[in-house]
């Protein structure tokens, strides 16, 4: 079974997907961890055209046990932790840039679809349902003002100690939803066949329930 869940920044994908995929025994993708991963290889080894794509190419990710990829392992640069340093502020403002460009679109779409090939997954991300996954058996778009995915994002940071204004964050927000829709490679769009959830007003328990239903109906056949 293939769940692709996609959205903007801040919507609830990520949470929403991990508590499904545990509830349902299924792998999680969290695609725009790659996206981030890319980022920071850029960042950190000051690598550009050419070379940055065979890098990224060589790149495998690993996934940990909530199949997040926390390590990447390249001839260049060994076996790296990027847990952490995918999450920062420095990636999070370079990761739209980097996910614009088509190359590493190509890239990152195929190690993605071989990560679910033959396996019971849930991938979440912009273009799951609409590129990635087209024939995914269920789709999801999820949706929230971004007012409250803004309010969100700086919960989570000041619960991480970290020091943001709600006004940066929803600045931030707002241009990565810019970014993300209207850029030419894979932007960030419903699928026709996608089920929309504006999660504005519902507790994560909520929505993980409607998208629970219907991974069950499914199961059911
Ligand atoms: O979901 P996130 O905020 O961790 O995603 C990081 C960035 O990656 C975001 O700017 C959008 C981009 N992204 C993408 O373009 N395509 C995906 N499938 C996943 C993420």
């Amino acid at each position: 079974m293939q769940v692709a869940i996609d959205g903007p920044a801040s919507s609830g994908k990520s949470t929403i997907s991990k508590i499904a995929a545990e509830r349902f025994s299924l792998a999680y993708i969290d695609t725009g961890a790659m996206y981030r991963a890319a980022a920071y290889i850029k960042l950190k080894y000051v690598v550009e055209g050419a070379a940055f794509y065979t890098l990224l190419q060589q790149t495998e990710f690993t996934f940990n046990p909530k199949n997040t990829p926390f390590l990447i392992c390249a001839p260049q640069i060994g076996e790296v932790d990027i847990s952490s340093a995918i999450r920062t502020l420095e990636v999070t403002k370079a990761v739209s840039y980097v996910a614009s460009d088509a190359e590493v679109r190509r890239i990152l779409t195929a190690k993605q679809q071989w990560a679910a090939k033959g396996r019971d997954v849930i991938m979440d991300g912009r273009d799951i349902g609409t590129v990635v996954l087209p024939n995914a058996d269920l789709k999801f778009f999820l949706i929230a003002a971004a007012e409250v995915r803004a309010k969100r994002r700086c919960d989570e940071w000041i619960a991480q100690g970290k020091q943001v204004l709600y006004e940066d964050v929803l600045k931030d927000i707002l241009a990565r939803d810019t970014a993300d829709i209207h850029r030419d490679a894979a932007p960030l769009k419903k699928a026709p066949d996608a089920r929309e959830i504006d999660t504005s007003l519902l507790t994560i328990e909520e929505v993980v329930e409607i998208i629970s239903v219907c991974i069950s109906q499914l199961r059911l056949g």
